[in-house]
């Protein structure tokens, strides 16, 4: 009897080594893959803060798993004995001290993990934030993100850039639905939502480009809904700020001349902006309305950042949105293959 539930330690023990090491083979990174919403990165002032919290109560966790475990087998193995066999251990109902312990190092425990918690709180309220720091409006839409720049009047789609080494307030509304602005490596994650201003405020450290991505699900298209933040050198932000307050390019012969000329017919002018040719030159939080296209060819991405932005995707994107980006706002225009040519030639020729 003792042999046979013996062996049936040794095969439970066995097969869940096995469970284990495969668990832990589905986790590990496949070498050289890139993983652009990985948390464990941080390159801000703001992410290396939550990862100090995240690896202290982490640290803690796997020691607290540790003891839970040898207690466990020691529960297991060494008092395993059964009711009425030779060495049945005691029964006891109350222990003073094991009891007091319990309760005293939980506590311990939780005001370790609360008092950085909460410092990162204070640290990073409104009334921290230095003179220069920079406000970029996020504006949520289904399904895709718009930056607008109060101090210099940027407006830009999907792609936002930040000088590097500046505190930056992102403050968030969203047009329609609860969104969630996740930029792991720099700033975490908030919630976007109708009718309320929220914040984050960050100051990142490396120069470089960082994904992110809703993580509220905000309708069909949820996970076709990314977007990019460039950290640039203090040049190249002022660099590209000069640009994209540039007036947009004005083809006068060819396909881009022509293709301006059904972007003013065709109903694209109807949502969205050619700084002097269309649209909105206000901000407005709610009411419909299509991203900022005054140079949309300087932009790498297309649709929510999830097609590179060449004239393939273009046309693909005109020509069937739903295909792209299912539940999208725009249109299907119908237009013949001469009038897509010279409208993606235009687009493109906005850089
Ligand atoms: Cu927006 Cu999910």
């Amino acid at each position: 009897m003792m042999a046979a539930l013996k062996s049936n330690r040794g095969s439970a023990a066995i097969l869940g080594a096995i469970a284990w090491v495969l668990a832990c083979a589905g986790c590990a990174p496949a070498p050289g893959e890139h993983y652009p919403l990985d948390t464990l990165s941080p390159k801000s002032d703001l992410t290396r803060t939550f990862n100090d919290i995240f690896w202290r109560i982490t640290w803690i966790d796997i020691l607290i798993l540790i003891v839970v475990i040898v207690a466990f087998f020691l529960a297991l193995f060494v008092f395993s004995s059964r009711v009425g066999e030779p060495g049945e251990p005691s029964h006891k109902h109350h222990d003073l001290w094991l009891e007091m312990a319990w309760t005293i190092i939980p506590s311990i425990i939780v005001v370790f993990i609360t008092v950085p918690t909460v410092q990162a709180i204070i640290r990073t309220q409104p009334d921290k934030w230095p003179p220069d720091t920079l406000e970029v409006r996020v504006i949520a839409h289904q399904w895709w993100w718009e930056f607008r720049y109060p101090e210099s009047g940027v407006v830009t789609a999907d792609e936002a850039h930040i000088p590097v080494h500046r505190t930056i307030h992102f403050s968030m509304v969203s047009r329609d639905v609860i969104h969630s602005f996740f930029m792991p490596a720099i700033g975490g994650k908030r919630d976007v939502v109708p009718g309320q201003t929220n914040s984050i405020t960050l100051n990142a450290d490396a120069v470089g480009q960082y994904w992110g991505q809703c993580t509220e699900f905000c309708g069909d298209s949820h996970a076709n809904m990314r977007f990019r933040v460039f950290v640039d050198s203090p040049e190249d932000f002022a660099a590209w700020t000069k640009h994209q307050l540039e007036d947009p390019v004005k083809p006068d012969e060819g396909l881009a001349a022509a293709g301006a000329k059904v972007f003013a017919d065709a109903p694209c002018a109807i949502c969205h902006t050619v700084r002097g040719v269309s649209g909105f030159s206000k901000e407005y939080t709610y009411g419909f309305r299509g991203p900022d296209l005054t140079h949309f060819g300087s932009r790498g991405t297309i649709a929510g950042a999830i097609l590179d932005n060449n004239p393939a995707n273009l046309a693909r994107w005109i020509t069937n949105p739903a295909e792209v980006k299912p539940g999208a706002n725009m249109p299907t225009l119908g237009l013949s293959g001469q009038e897509l040519n010279d409208l993606v030639a235009y687009l493109e020729s906005l850089k």
